[in-house]
């Protein structure tokens, strides 16, 4: 399949680009540094954080599917999961890309965006822990990251496009397993961690797998 892997320089998307690699996928990674990319795939240079990003556009003609591990790097970038995520998606518009998996976040389900400005007050998926002390710690600490992803989850839910939002919770560095469980338009119950490799590998996964166009995924060991 032809995939455009965007941010494929950060902890999830250097996995993806790994595994589809190994998988024998004709890649394209999107990236700000160049420098950072040591396969052999086609490289297409882009600051997402900019208004106007014309690489964009080029890079997704033709694609099969677009997986992004777009995110802020501090509180000070973030912004960028929103403006770089609709970048993406008006260039997979105006090339006629139509499916999209992005990474979001765990708490997102409950978090309030423009568009969502009411969310459920609880994920159906959360036990009492998280309920109750993990995804309140989260939304204290990460605010402003997840007022940049609620912001594109609202991007992605309006693009019309085949999307898929992946929402893991705490993410490690630990090895990949590819033993983790996923869970449709919910979090997985009791579940307060994963790899990025492992979250690359649900993300991949979701290229090709109906049951999650237009959903949420919760994904967790
Ligand atoms: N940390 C957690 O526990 C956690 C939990 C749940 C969800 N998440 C979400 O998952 C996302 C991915 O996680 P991760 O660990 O893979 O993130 P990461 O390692 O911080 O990677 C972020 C990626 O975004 C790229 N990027 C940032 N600003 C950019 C810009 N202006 N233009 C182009 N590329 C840009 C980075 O490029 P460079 O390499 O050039 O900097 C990097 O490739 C996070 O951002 C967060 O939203 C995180």
């Amino acid at each position: 399949m032809r995939l455009v892997i965007v941010a494929a320089t950060g902890g999830i998307g250097r996995e993806m680009l790994r595994q589809a690699s190994a998988a024998g996928h004709d890649v394209t990674v999107v990236v700000r540094n160049p420098d950072k990319i040591r396969e052999s795939v086609r490289i297409v240079r882009a600051d997402l954080a900019r208004p106007d990003v014309p690489a964009l556009a080029e890079a997704v003609q033709g694609a099969d599917a677009i997986l992004s591990g777009l995110g802020a790097r501090s509180h000070a970038e973030a912004g960028v999961a929103e403006r770089g995520t609709r970048a993406i998606i008006e260039a997979a518009q105006k090339a006629g890309a139509t499916r999209l998996v992005v990474v979001s976040a765990a708490p997102m389900g409950t978090f309030p965006s423009p568009e969502r400005p009411h969310p459920p007050r609880h994920d159906p998926g959360d036990g009492f822990f998280m309920r109750h002390l993990g995804a309140r710690f989260a939304k204290a600490m990460f605010r402003t990251h997840y007022a940049d992803l609620a912001r594109m989850e609202d991007a992605v839910f309006a693009s019309g496009l085949d999307w898929t939002v992946s929402r893991p919770p705490r993410l490690t560095d630990k090895p990949f397993t590819g033993r983790y469980r996923t869970a449709i338009d919910r979090n997985v119950r009791g579940g307060t961690s994963i790899s990025r490799a492992d979250v690359a590998h649900q993300m991949l996964h979701c290229v090709t797998d109906p049951a999650t166009v237009r959903h949420t995924v919760g994904v967790a060991y």
